[in-house]
């Protein structure tokens, strides 16, 4: 993603492709929108379907299959992907056999409606569901339409290895944890994918281990919140099964780190009321896990936060981040910032862009507040700030965040940093890009290095977006 601009998870759907079985003759064509939690449900929905007759194609018009895997977290995703089903719906009128299914949180929030009032699809599977879609798919060859969109307290998806569709085979992702317990007001997250539970970390430790003899030389463990990752130890703080050790986030992280030195940690998202000291000394402690963090504040003013219910202050936040700077120098911190969110004064907006002020974010996701139905905030309260004040107001946190960036980044020139190789540069092939332990993008030419490879590179200028350098040979 890029800095400093308004980030809209629909814009970035993307298409997929992998071989599978050679038995396989049916064709699926799976695209995804939204979080990165997404990107790697359909690297699970994928694995599955290899296993009952389907490949992936990156032509959506030799599918026989279209899945598309949704987000609902503001309303501009949702019409996004109604827009694309409409497509599809006309490649149907030409092609009957064509099956179009929806996935994730839009299938999940609006589960009989898609078939019943919109008409615009064939399957409906929530994010729990992934496991019947070969079940539901007979249904559809058989003449009927097909919903699964029950919620569990168990998946985890544990022991499905993921196909990975990221081609480039450097960076990939683990969700180490599902759903939300946190019921933040504006939130549609814990509606749309259930309850909070984490997945077996000797799985988590066995996907990273075969991912790095794959070649991979990054993961990042995925949750919504993962500060609350807990293994063996129910809700209340018991013991599940006194044989078995009980893992934290901050010991999960560490075994992940243990894999091979070679192989870099990151993680998202930590949440500001459940870091803890333990977490970043681990990171301080392993080379390999990137002195990064993305710690979303969505407000700077204690009043919005309480209306909210993030469960945090201003001055928590703030103690939080002096943690991490006490803890690990040069982690560089990013962000989430909602503007216009029910009730928000002028004030309180100030407020948000003080903090940003103080903390420095290298960089932030930014958004306008959308409401959504059955939220806390929906019910409560009034979404009575005009969509001109919610986009003005974004405007100056998007301004401000500009101007903290390019101090960011005009700060690192002259150092040297280590860079991890992902791939050609989107201008040119004569470059590449990479990023340093902070997340940021490095451009610079590619000499005789290649993807996967560690490498030094001194910054000799900079964008508000990225980094520019040379490698330099030690
Ligand atoms: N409106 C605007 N932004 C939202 N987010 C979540 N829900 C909403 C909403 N209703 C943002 C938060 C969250 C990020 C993933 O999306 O900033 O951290
Ligand atoms: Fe939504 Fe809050 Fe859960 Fe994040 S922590 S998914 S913002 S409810």
């Amino acid at each position: 993603m890029e800095e400093g601009k308004v980030i809209d998870e629909a814009l970035q759907g993307q298409a997929t492709m992998v071989e599978g079985k050679k038995e396989n003759s049916k064709k699926l064509f799976l695209e995804s929108y939204g979080c990165q939690m997404n990107f790697s449900d359909s690297e699970v929905v994928a694995s599955i379907l290899a296993e009952n007759g389907f490949d992936t194609t990156n032509n959506s018009e030799e599918a026989d299959l279209v899945l598309i895997n949704t987000c609902s977290i503001r309303e501009n995703a949702e019409q996004r992907v109604r827009n694309r089903l409409k497509q599809y719906n006309k490649r149907k009128k030409q092609n009957p056999s064509l099956m179009i299914g929806v996935l994730g949180c839009m299938a999940e929030r609006l589960k009989q409606k898609f078939l019943e009032e919109e008409k615009l699809v064939d399957i409906v599977a929530g994010p729990d569901a992934y496991r019947a879609l070969p079940g539901l798919i007979e249904e559809v060859e058989g003449g009927q339409k097909a919903v699964n969109v029950l919620l569990s307290r168990e998946e985890t998806y544990a022991d499905i290895a993921p196909v990975r569709l990221d081609k480039k085979g450097v960076t990939g992702f683990i969700s180490i944890m599902r759903g939300c317990d946190n019921m933040c007001s504006f939130c549609v997250v814990p509606f749309t994918r259930g309850r909070e539970r984490s997945r077996d970390p000797e799985s988590i430790v066995k996907e990273a281990t075969e991912i790095f003899e794959a070649g991979y030389r990054e993961v990042t463990l995925l949750g919504q919140n993962v500060d609350s990752y807990r293994w063996n130890v129910s809700k209340k703080g018991e013991i599940i099964d006194p044989e078995k050790p009980t893992v934290n986030f901050a010991q999960l992280m560490e075994m992940v780190a243990q894999v091979n030195p070679d192989l870099r940690v990151r993680f998202s998202t930590s949440h500001p009321k459940d870091m803890t000291d333990d977490v970043l000394e681990v990171i301080a402690k392993y080379e390999n896990i990137c002195n990064y963090i993305h710690l979303p504040v969505q407000s700077g003013n204690s009043d919005v936060l309480k209306r909210m219910n993030r469960g945090y202050t201003r001055e928590w936040y703030m103690d939080r981040i002096a943690a991490i700077n006490r803890i690990i120098p040069d982690c560089s911190i990013s962000t989430d910032i909602i503007t216009g969110f029910c009730g928000e004064t002028e004030e309180e907006h100030q407020d948000t862009l003080s903090l940003m002020e103080e903390v420095k974010f290298q960089f932030s996701y930014m958004f306008f507040y959308s409401e959504r139905p059955k939220t806390l905030a929906e019910r409560k309260f009034e979404d009575d700030i005009p969509l001109e004040t919610k986009k003005r107001r974004l405007q100056e946190v998007i301004d401000l965040q500009h101007k903290l960036s390019n101090e960011f980044n005009k700060n690192e020139v002259g150092k040297v940093q280590r860079v991890l190789i992902e791939g050609f540069s989107k201008k040119s092939e004569d470059d590449y890009v990479g990023r340093n332990s902070g997340n940021v993008s490095v451009i610079f030419p590619k000499e005789d290095a290649k993807p996967g490879d560690y490498v030094d590179v001194e910054i000799t200028d900079y964008t508000p977006g990225s980094l520019l350098g040379k490698i330099v040979k030690s």
